[in-house]
């Protein structure tokens, strides 16, 4: 079983790293020999789709795939090839990072996967529930229905609301300085809640794909 992990957050160690790995624990739990390859697309440099339209022509028909040559191209072909994904990214302006997006262009523009796969969403974001589904609904179900219409079923979608991205320190603006002690309540009320969603959705997807 391979599972490929691919992780459009910069920051190392915070609440979108610390989610995944929560999922890959789970998957872990239930499939102690999965293979996981860990995809942290802030480490490489690389465009999104450049409408060349290569991945369309009828002569490469059959041979599913970005054709553009870069630091990514194996990355791509290795998520298409994988058993499971999981995709995970902060939020940033209502949708996943800009990394995320360049990388799906590529991933899902050549056409359909020719065979169905489990996929899982994870977004760390800072707004609350409520504001989540006001403002991003629609964006984020999108991004559910393109991997729905890439993988053939919709992705397991797990989001960590409100969530801590700094220590309370005067060397923040006033703005940013008085959110951090209430961010940082919250997230030691909930945050563990959290990890163990992400978890159990791991688990869920290796159990899926053992079936
Ligand atoms: C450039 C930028 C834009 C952001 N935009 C949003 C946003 O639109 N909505 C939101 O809820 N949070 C937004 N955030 C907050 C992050 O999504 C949130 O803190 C996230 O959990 C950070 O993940 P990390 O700790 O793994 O870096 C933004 C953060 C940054 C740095």
């Amino acid at each position: 079983m391979k599972i490929v992990a691919v992780n459009g957050g910069p920051r190392k160690g915070k609440n979108t790293d610390q989610m995944l790995n929560a999922f890959i624990e789970g998957v872990r739990e239930v499939a102690p020999e999965a293979e996981i390859e860990f995809i942290r697309l802030y480490d490489y440099a690389f465009k999104g789709c450049l409408s060349c339209f290569a991945c369309q022509l009828e002569k490469n028909r059959g041979e599913i795939g970005c054709r553009v040559k870069d630091e990514i191209s194996d990355l791509l072909r290795d998520t298409r090839n994988a058993d499971g994904i999981v995709f995970v990214s902060p939020i940033y302006y209502c949708n996943v990072s800009a990394q995320l997006r360049l990388f799906w262009e590529r991933l899902q523009y050549p056409g359909p996967s020719r065979r169905k796969l489990p996929t899982a969403l994870i977004y760390t974001m800072n707004a609350n529930e409520e504001q989540t589904a006001q403002f991003m609904g629609k964006p984020l179900e999108l991004n559910s229905w393109y991997l729905e219409g890439c993988f053939g079923e919709k992705p397991e979608t797990i989001c960590s609301y409100d969530t801590f991205q700094y220590n309370d320190n005067v060397a923040y603006t006033p703005a940013f300085r008085e959110p951090a002690a209430r961010k940082k309540a919250l997230h030691d009320q909930k945050f563990e809640a959290d990890l163990r969603n992400a978890q159990s959705a791991g688990r869920r997807m290796a159990q899926r794909i053992g079936e």
